[in-house]
């Protein structure tokens, strides 16, 4: 039933297998949620959260620590945002050393904190200056430069197939695009009709960005739009699971049902990494803020979340879970 989708594409001589992608999120895909999601199979690539190009120099090195990745999560791409060609040039060698294998520019960001510094998606109002930027960039690194944008600013200036072009005569290796406009923020629906649109206008792989919510809505979203790929943001916070389940059904198979043990070993794992590898504030915070979005969808789930944004240290943080859980999870064993 799904035979005849696309289960690889091309970054130049980089081969993304499966063509399932986890997209780059701020705050959130760092290298443990990263590891986390690569850990349950069925994604084929990751990202660094956005790092912007001013924080990146060989002389800031100590503050690098978004771009931090262990060997197992490659291939990986490094998005940067900038706005300054010769800035972002030079921050874009340093992450070709740190041995970044994609370099992602980030055209779409629509925080107000970016774009007020002509980052992210301000660029889609000047496309002169992003090519320059997006030459310098390429000619600065041998790795491949693959760019993520919008389909404009706002819906008077829509210039996602003028980008798309830009983008590929400047040497952009793919495209990434979410298919909302800097003014719609994340709210009404990601037009994937617009994907379609840059696929036939290029001949670069078009990877589509926005509203992946399940498996069988990947699978759709590929074969309408004929992408190359898909990207999925929130829904991997909701349900990590999604990029195995994708595999399951285009295999033929029923996507697995994740159980309250499931589940329950995520978040626990996902503490003691964070625990491992952060402070204990930090730790703390990376579970609350998971837990904000993360599909408990158990009777209890909202104040299991309360709980958890209340507790002031990790301790107090997994007795709330080990409690909640305990009635599902020994239920889940005897059964
Ligand atoms: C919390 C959050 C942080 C994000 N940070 C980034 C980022 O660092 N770089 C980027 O290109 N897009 C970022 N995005 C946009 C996502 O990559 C994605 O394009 C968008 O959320 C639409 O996909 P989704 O509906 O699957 O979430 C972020 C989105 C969210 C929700």
């Amino acid at each position: 039933m799904y035979d005849d989708l696309p289960t690889s594409y091309q970054v130049r001589d980089i081969t993304i297998s499966p063509n399932i992608v986890l997209a780059p999120m701020v705050g959130v895909t760092d290298s443990i949620f990263r590891r986390m999601i690569l850990s349950l199979g069925g994604c084929g690539l990751v990202c660094s959260e956005m790092t912007s190009a001013s924080a990146v120099s060989p002389r800031a090195r100590s503050r690098h620590r978004q771009l931090d990745y262990l060997p197992e999560e490659r291939p990986i791409a490094m998005q940067l945002s900038g706005s300054e060609p010769e800035l972002v040039a030079a921050a874009a060698r340093v992450v070709e050393e740190l041995g970044a294998d994609i370099l992602d520019i980030n055209c779409g960001c629509p925080s107000p904190k970016v774009t007020g510094g002509g980052h992210g998606s301000a660029l889609l109002r000047d496309l002169p200056k992003m090519e320059r930027l997006l030459k310098a960039v390429c000619n600065a690194v041998q790795i491949p430069v693959t760019l993520k944008f919008r389909a404009g600013w706002d819906e008077e200036s829509l210039n996602y197939l003028d980008t798309a072009k830009m983008a590929e005569q400047a040497g952009v290796a793919a495209l990434a695009l979410h298919p909302r406009t800097r003014a719609q923020g994340y709210s009404g629906v990601a037009d994937w009709r617009r994907v379609a649109e840059v696929k036939r206008a290029v001949r670069i792989p078009v990877i589509g960005s926005g509203d992946v919510r399940d498996a069988a809505d990947a699978l759709r979203r590929l074969r309408e739009s004929g992408a190359d790929g898909v990207m999925i943001g929130r829904a991997a916070m909701h349900n990590p699971w999604i990029f195995r389940q994708i595999a399951q059904l285009r295999a033929g198979m029923q996507p697995m049902v994740v159980t309250p043990a499931d589940k329950y070993e995520f978040l626990t794992r996902y503490l003691e990494m964070c625990c491992e590898e952060l402070p204990e504030r930090l730790a703390l915070n990376k579970l609350k803020q998971l837990i904000g979005q993360f599909g408990i969808e158990l009777p209890g789930a909202a104040a299991l979340r309360s709980a958890i944004h209340h507790s002031t240290n990790v301790a107090k943080a997994r007795e709330h879970l080990d409690r909640f859980f305990a009635q599902y999870v020994d239920a889940a064993v005897a059964g």
